[in-house]
Parts: structure tokens; sequence; C-alpha cells
């Protein structure tokens, strides 16, 4: 996580405090805990119930990119839920040196988790960054569809449709951190790896903390090289379809 920590404020998308990263650390946290007292605890909005006792390690709210890749320990939290799903323990409340919480999208994280739970997929990490170049993007309402930001996007380098197939999933603007925006990233998630909030940043979910990075890094590219057509006065060829349909054949080999 530091180390991507690093990446993201490196890329530019993570201006103060901006983006967050949980990890489903379930499998490794596999000892039992005697005194849950010590701990404090914290009640959640919502339940989570396909979560029941799981352990997250997660960005904390407030906290730097560039800080947590220093330092990750100091800005980074360990958390149960209970049984119920409906609130969480901070296991790692010793190692942190002072009194801060998980990020303020916990919500649009654990219902993400809850959604890969359920269907059992083996997505671990849910990765939120203010990728400025796919920001751009949605400012003009041309963009703000699936459609044609996903056409554009894999018009514009063979990789892009190899990597994310399914193209990414369209988030229309709603105040951050609700559970209304929670909502509308799950839905945009159920069939894409990458959801784009209008006017804010992307969510991604993958397997590892570097794959899921790398998702977010080729969609920039390819807008990136949508942007330095367009500065330079040139209107992109793009790929055709039937360009398109034989470089997604090639994905399934990845
Ligand atoms: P946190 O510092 O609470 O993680 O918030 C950052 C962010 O990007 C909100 O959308
Ligand atoms: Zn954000």
């Amino acid at each position: 996580m530091a180390e991507v920590a690093g990446y993201l404020w490196q890329r530019g998308w993570a201006e103060r405090n901006a983006g967050n990263i949980s990890v489903n650390i379930n499998e490794i946290m596999d000892f039992e805990i005697s005194d849950f007292d010590i701990f404090p605890f914290i009640s959640l909005p919502a339940v989570y119930p396909n979560l029941s006792g799981y352990c997250f390690f997660v960005t904390g709210t407030g906290k730097r990119m560039r800080d947590l890749a220093r330092k990750p320990v100091k800005n980074t939290l360990i958390l149960k839920l209970n049984q119920e799903g409906n609130g969480y323990w901070i296991l790692s409340k010793k190692l942190n040196d002072d009194n801060f919480l998980p990020t303020s999208e916990l919500p649009t994280h654990l219902g993400i988790h809850q959604m890969i739970a359920l269907r059992g997929s083996a997505e671990k990490v849910v990765m939120h960054a203010h990728t400025t170049e796919l920001i751009t993007l949605t400012q003009s309402r041309e963009f703000c569809n699936e459609q044609t930001i996903n056409r554009l996007l894999w018009g514009m380098h063979p990789e892009t449709i190899i990597f994310v197939p399914k193209g990414i999933g369209f988030v229309p603007y709603i105040l951050p951190g609700t559970a209304d925006i929670a909502m509308e990233t799950i839905k945009a998630l159920q069939n894409h790896n990458v959801a784009l909030w209008e006017k804010h940043g992307v969510f991604a979910i993958g397997e590892s903390i570097g794959d899921t990075f790398d998702v977010i890094d080729i969609l920039a590219k390819s807008a990136r090289i949508y942007f330095l057509c367009r500065s330079a006065n040139m209107v992109p060829d793009g790929f055709s379809d039937r360009q398109l349909a034989e470089l997604k054949e090639l994905s399934a080999n990845f």
C-alpha cells in the first residue's frame, strides 16, 4: 500500500488527503482475540451482514498518500467488523499515535466489499483516487455516459480494452461520503472494475493493490492521449470497431 500510495501522489492523483484504499485482510487475520473491550468500538450507520467478523486494512481519514508512502503504520488502520456487521473495532489503536478514524468514504468501501463477498469473487482491494485526466473528461456533459466515455478511452491505446475489457461505470455527481453515492457506486461496479465519479475521481477494485492501481493508470493514459491530441489541435481517429473486437479477444490471454 505504501508503494502505491507513493505512485498516487507522484501522479498528482492524491492532493492533500485525496484518495483512500481498503484491503480485505480477513484471510491473514486468523488468530483469536480474547478481549475486545480494549479496542475502541465505532457503530456504523448501515449494516453489512455479509462482512460479519471481517477484517480490513484501510487508510485513515484526512491522511495524506505522500505521508502513507513513508509511514504506512501511522496513516492506516486495521478494523474488525462485529458479528452483526453494524460496527467495528479499531484493532490497530496502539500502533497509531493519534486518534483518527477510517476514510470518510468507508460506506462506499464497505458496500463494495459486501458486494464482492455476496457474489464470491476474488477482489480484495478497493481504491479511490482523484485521477485528474479522468475527472477532466467528466467536466463535459458529452462524456458523462458510459457508452461515449468507454468508446473514447478504448480508442486511444491498445492496452485499454485488453486490460479494461468491461470498461468503466459512470456515477453522476452525488455528495461524497454518503449512502447514496455508495449505492450508485456498487451498482456501477456490478458490471465493471472501475466506477468514475463525475467531477471527483475513480473507485477501482482488484485482487491486488498493484493490479488495481494499474487499471486506473491505463485509463488515465488513454485520457491523456486524447487530451494531447486535442491540445495539438488534432481530432484523434481512435480504433475501429473491428480493431477493438480483435484487441478484446487478446484480453483473455492476460
Ligand atoms: P478521506 O481523507 O476521508 O479518505 O477522504 C479523501 C477523499 O478522497 C474523499 O473523497
Ligand atoms: Zn475523493
